[in-house]
């Protein structure tokens, strides 16, 4: 198989507040990155799965991962995210084509968006999974005043995966590091070398927890779709 992903969990989780690494905390009474990384252990077009993760962590995530027997390779991350995604890449074997990056901290994709992706970045070499904005967004100056108000129909708001071909991918990095760049996604960092980024519209569900409150809405939309198995 060539596709593979990065899985990039190597946080601190300083939003949440929590005493550790956000990514420890359960929902549905499971670690929010083990619900995560089964996703793509048990997808069956995703070939390598690579899980970057901190120094603190790293003893006992590898203990589960042996533990569940899953076929993970296991990278330590950076100081930022982009520095984690950087290490990840290093990981993946040749025969990787492809690859996902995706947020250990977004459990909730679904095993079809993982297949759209796929399908999508085959077809253009670059593409990020995104819903349209609900509210209306404002540019806001540091002195607190609006600055403008761009047209809400051209606003997405940026969800993970995000699916490049491994080549344009480590390219992209490279050239950031080089420059001293950081961008806030992988996407950007292949905008900036002048390749088209495609969009695929991914759902309001594939929420990233990133503070306290988003771990009540996380655990009502698995109350939600457990009732629509039952
Ligand atoms: N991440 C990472 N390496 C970093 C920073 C973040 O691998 N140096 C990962 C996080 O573990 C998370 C994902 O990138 O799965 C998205 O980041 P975010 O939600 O911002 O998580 P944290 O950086 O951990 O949280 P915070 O920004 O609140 O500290
Ligand atoms: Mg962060």
């Amino acid at each position: 198989m060539d596709t593979g992903v990065v899985i990039v969990a190597a946080g601190s989780g300083k939003r949440m507040g929590a005493e550790r690494n956000k990514l420890w905390l359960l929902l549905g009474g499971e670690p929010i990155w083990t619900r995560t990384v089964r996703l793509f252990t048990s997808h069956p077009e995703i070939g390598e799965v690579v899980l970057v993760v901190n120094s603190q962590d790293h003893d006992e995530i590898l203990a589960w991962i042996h533990q569940e027997q899953l076929k993970v390779t296991v990278v330590l991350g950076g100081a930022e995210r982009q520095d984690s995604v950087k290490n990840g890449l290093t990981a993946l074997s040749s025969d990787c084509s492809y690859v996902l990056v995706h947020d250990a901290a977004r459990p909730f994709v679904t095993s079809e968006q993982i297949s759209e992706m796929i399908r999508q970045v085959r077809l253009d070499g670059a593409s990020i999974m995104a819903v349209p904005v609900k509210d209306t967004m404002k540019v806001v100056g540091a002195d607190g005043i609006v600055q403008s108000t761009p047209a809400r129909e051209s606003l997405w708001a940026v969800q993970t995966p995000q699916a490049f071909l491994v080549s344009l991918l480590k390219e992209a990095h490279e050239a950031a590091a080089e420059k001293g760049k950081t961008g806030t996604d992988d996407a950007m960092l292949v905008e900036w070398l002048g390749h088209a980024v495609s969009v695929v519209r991914g759902s309001y569900e594939n929420i990233k927890i990133t503070t306290p409150d988003d771990l009540w809405f996380g655990e009502e939309i698995l109350r939600r779709r457990k009732g629509e198995r039952a």
